[in-house]
């Protein structure tokens, strides 16, 4: 396994792989999320990069960008027994100059759900994949869709940009009790972890009612926000068509539900789709 921490030696390193590549872009701190689409790329591709890198860009002032979990040793062992070719880990002096250009995430789908509340975060999670997938060369790039908002722009940007590249969506992973698995649970303490679980308890109420024929997005919102009740804040529950516009009634095969709430200190997200 090559660790690459240059913009060069990723390229030299890159340069010796003959045949499709597979990509999973990550900031590290990893788990078995994160695990999940490693397997998945190393099995449908001949060659797998994986980069570990806290992007800067896409953390909001006052932020966690200092506090964010980094565990370069565990997660060079993890790649390693994954069989990862490449992992590239690079500095912010190589990834970034100063004032640079850069594309903005669309006023409707970028400044909504997870971007209303994180204003411009997806501008510079935008930015930061755009350069990693154009260095990755990669066939295929792997994203999980416990980021759905991430999933659907980073979708969107390949296809307005005409890279060529695939985007490969990857289940949600979760813990014995149906915890999204995430960096930031490291946050949670064991009494927060308990009440965490009222997001994916609040995801399967709603398809509990939608299996039982409820389709009116009002109705389940209201349920979700009862369960949702042993957060501290939710700060929103949303169900959207997989392009991310709301809906008045579920589409089966084309919504996502997602919620966003405050457990502690901790600011968590999940969601479904169905
Ligand atoms: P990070 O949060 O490290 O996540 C890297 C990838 O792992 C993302 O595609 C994310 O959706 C996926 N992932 C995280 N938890 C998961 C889970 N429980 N199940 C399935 N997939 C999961 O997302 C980012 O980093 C960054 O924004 C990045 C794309 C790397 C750009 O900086």
């Amino acid at each position: 396994m090559i660790i690459a921490r240059t913009i060069e030696e990723l390229q030299e390193a890159r340069k010796r792989l003959n045949g499709s590549i597979g990509f999973v872009p990550t900031m590290g701190a990893l788990h078995q999320g994160h695990l999940s689409l490693i397997q998945q790329a190393k099995r449908e591709n001949d060659y797998l990069i994986v980069s570990i890198f806290v992007n800067p860009t896409q953390f909001l002032e006052g932020e966690d960008l200092d506090a964010y979990p980094r565990k370069e040793e565990a997660d060079r062992k993890i790649c390693e027994v994954a069989g990862v070719d490449i992992v590239f880990m690079p500095t912010i002096g190589q990834m970034y100059e100063r004032d640079e250009l850069c594309i903005g995430a669309p006023a409707v789908r970028g400044y909504i759900l997870e971007g209303e509340k994180r204003p411009g975060h997806f501008d510079g999670m935008l930015q930061v994949v755009m350069k990693l997938l154009n260095l990755s060369g990669a066939t295929r790039a792997y994203f999980g869709k416990k980021d759905a908002q991430q999933l659907v722009l980073i979708s969107q940007m390949v296809r307005n940009y005409f890279m060529d590249i695939q985007i490969v969506p990857c289940e949600i992973v979760r813990d014995e009790n149906g915890l999204a698995l995430s960096s930031r649970n490291v946050y949670l303490n064991k009494k927060e972890k308990q009440r965490a679980l009222s997001l994916s308890h609040s995801l399967k109420r709603a398809t509990k009612m939608v299996m039982q024929g409820e389709v009116n997005v009002n109705i389940i919102k209201k349920e979700m926000l009862q369960v949702l009740s042993e957060t501290d804040r939710v700060e929103y529950v949303a169900i959207v068509d997989r392009q991310l516009r709301s809906l008045e009634k579920v589409e089966i095969g084309n919504t996502i539900i997602l919620v966003a709430a405050w457990v502690g200190k901790t600011r968590l997200i999940d969601n479904i789709w169905i």
